[in-house]
């Protein structure tokens, strides 16, 4: 990619949010390569449910087909941990420097549902009422990897991946370091406290903030087509999967933009 197409899709990016890519027939490397275009890529810090590819370990795998083509029923721990991008969240939110960005390749779609959502969470930030706004300014939140395993009754982390990952504290409200823009940064699957407010009350903001930020008015879907490549910013959105037939198989390939500094404070 030259410099000149480099700019345009970072514009395009930054201007849309989301941007997509049909009929990309492309190898996991070249999925990388293009990735590193705009950063590191991500080595996911959990081995124990293989969601990490061993043949390239910087694709993390949206799939529920095994290592023997067969499809794994929902109730495999690693299907119920991936039942978790159900619910709205930003990816590696639970991470001291988040993600930047990802870019998911879909390579089986789903016809029976599987449609990705996003939410522009600049406009929400714009448009929330006062008394959710007054609750989040100058606050932080906790982003916890082990929350997932609560949440879905997943295998818990390891001992290593829980001390790999501790649960770290980032702004409510953010300031996106190329737009400057500002937005409201939750992700629901991993925010597990707030600051100030005792669990019930963490959990219930979370959840009026979360049913706040999805609004059609908000709101992208995405329906997929073979060989669609989707490159989302997670500083300024969220995205959560519709469910399908499980009987259906679904395989999708991502990589993670690993985020070089701390969430800066709105
Ligand atoms: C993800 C995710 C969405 C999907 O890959 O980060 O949340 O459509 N998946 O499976
Ligand atoms: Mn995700």
């Amino acid at each position: 990619m030259d410099a000149e197409t480099l700019q345009a899709v970072s514009d395009a990016w930054m201007k849309h949010l989301v941007v997509v890519f049909p009929g990309q027939r492309i190898t996991d490397q070249e999925h990388v390569a293009f990735t590193r275009h705009f950063g590191a890529p991500e080595i996911f810090h959990q081995t124990s449910l293989h969601l990490r590819s061993d043949r390239v370990r910087e694709i993390f795998l949206v799939s529920n087909v095994d290592d023997q083509d067969r499809v794994m029923r929902p109730s495999e721990p690693s299907q119920k941990q991936l039942s978790s991008s159900r619910m709205w969240h930003t990816d590696s939110s639970y991470r001291p420097t988040p993600s930047v960005g990802s870019l998911l390749h879909g390579i089986e779609i789903s016809r029976t549902g599987g449609i990705t959502q996003f939410i522009n969470m600049y406009m929400v930030y714009d448009d929330l009422p006062e008394s959710l706004r007054r609750q989040v300014e100058g606050r932080k939140a906790r982003h916890d990897f082990g929350m997932l395993a609560r949440l879905v009754g997943s295998p818990p982390p390891t001992p290593e991946e829980q001390a790999a990952m501790p649960p770290v504290w980032h702004p409510m409200v953010r300031r996106h370091p190329v737009t400057g823009a500002k937005s409201l940064y939750i992700s629901s699957i991993y925010n597990d406290a707030i600051e100030g407010l005792d669990d019930g009350a963490a959990a219930k903001l979370i959840e009026e903030l979360t049913e706040f930020s999805s609004q059609p008015k908000y709101m992208y879907r995405h329906s997929w087509e073979p060989d669609d490549v989707l490159m989302w910013d997670n500083r300024c959105t969220v995205h959560a999967v519709t469910p399908h037939d499980p009987a259906e198989r679904r395989v999708m390939h991502r990589t993670t933009i690993v985020g070089s500094e701390p969430v800066l404070a709105g």
